[in-house]
């Protein structure tokens, strides 16, 4: 699968509802939307009010991130608000198992992400519970970053450990994601790509995400 999830961190915040139009018009698959704490990352993103805001606006599926400390506390909260996928990081639950049964049975996919220093080797035991895994490819925290190109590896691993387990859990891959890297990840086995300062800071925001997703 080849989808993109652009990621609304780069959108302009004051104007939000013309950016997520703007979304809903192009080729793109999910709108990805990062909340951050200030405690698991360093920087302060927003919360369910907003993202209940930009579920009014959007007519594709919210790819919800949280990057926040123990987030099984808010996966209700995150529910009501609109959330569509639910990924929460390995580093950030003691109970893994228990928040990803918890975002299921709430009706939301559910979701892993390992920041780049956690090896996917660790998920053996808790792949199949996951709708999707999210490898981040930058320190998780701000956009615009550069790429870490050791992703590669643990994109091309994890597709084994999913075909080996005949999973049918999606591969997505976030940070510094652009034009020139797209079809590098994909190849290795990724199926969703997210890309914020890419797909925000491009003169033809719609073009480049069909650029991304290799369509012409
Ligand atoms: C980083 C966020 C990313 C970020 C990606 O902590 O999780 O989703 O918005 O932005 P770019 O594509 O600019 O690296
Ligand atoms: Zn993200």
């Amino acid at each position: 699968m080849r989808l993109i999830s652009p990621s609304l961190l780069s959108a302009d915040f004051g104007n939000m509802q013309r950016d997520i139009e703007m979304l809903n018009q192009s080729d793109c698959d999910w709108l990805h939307v990062d909340v951050m704490d200030g405690i698991f990352v360093p920087n302060i993103s927003f919360g369910q009010p907003i993202v209940k805001h930009i579920k009014r606006f959007a007519r594709k599926p919210l790819d919800v991130h949280l990057m926040i400390m123990d987030p099984g506390r808010y996966v209700a909260d995150f529910k009501a608000a609109g959330a569509d996928i639910l990924t929460v990081h390995y580093e950030a639950c003691n109970h893994l198992d228990r928040t990803l049964h918890a975002i299921s049975d709430a009706g939301m996919r559910c979701g892993v992400v390992l920041n780049p220093h956690t090896p996917v080797e660790l998920l053996e035991d808790i792949v199949q519970l996951c709708d999707v895994v999210l490898l981040m490819s930058v320190n998780p925290g701000f956009g615009g970053q550069k790429f870490i190109e050791n992703t590669y590896s643990k994109v091309r691993r994890l597709r084994q450990m999913v075909e080996r387990k005949h999973l049918e859990c999606l591969i997505e891959v976030d940070g510094g994601v652009n034009v020139q890297n797209a079809p590098l990840l994909y190849e290795a086995g990724a199926d969703v790509l997210v890309a914020g300062n890419a797909v925000f800071s491009s003169s033809d925001p719609q073009a480049t995400i069909r650029a991304i997703k290799g369509l012409q």
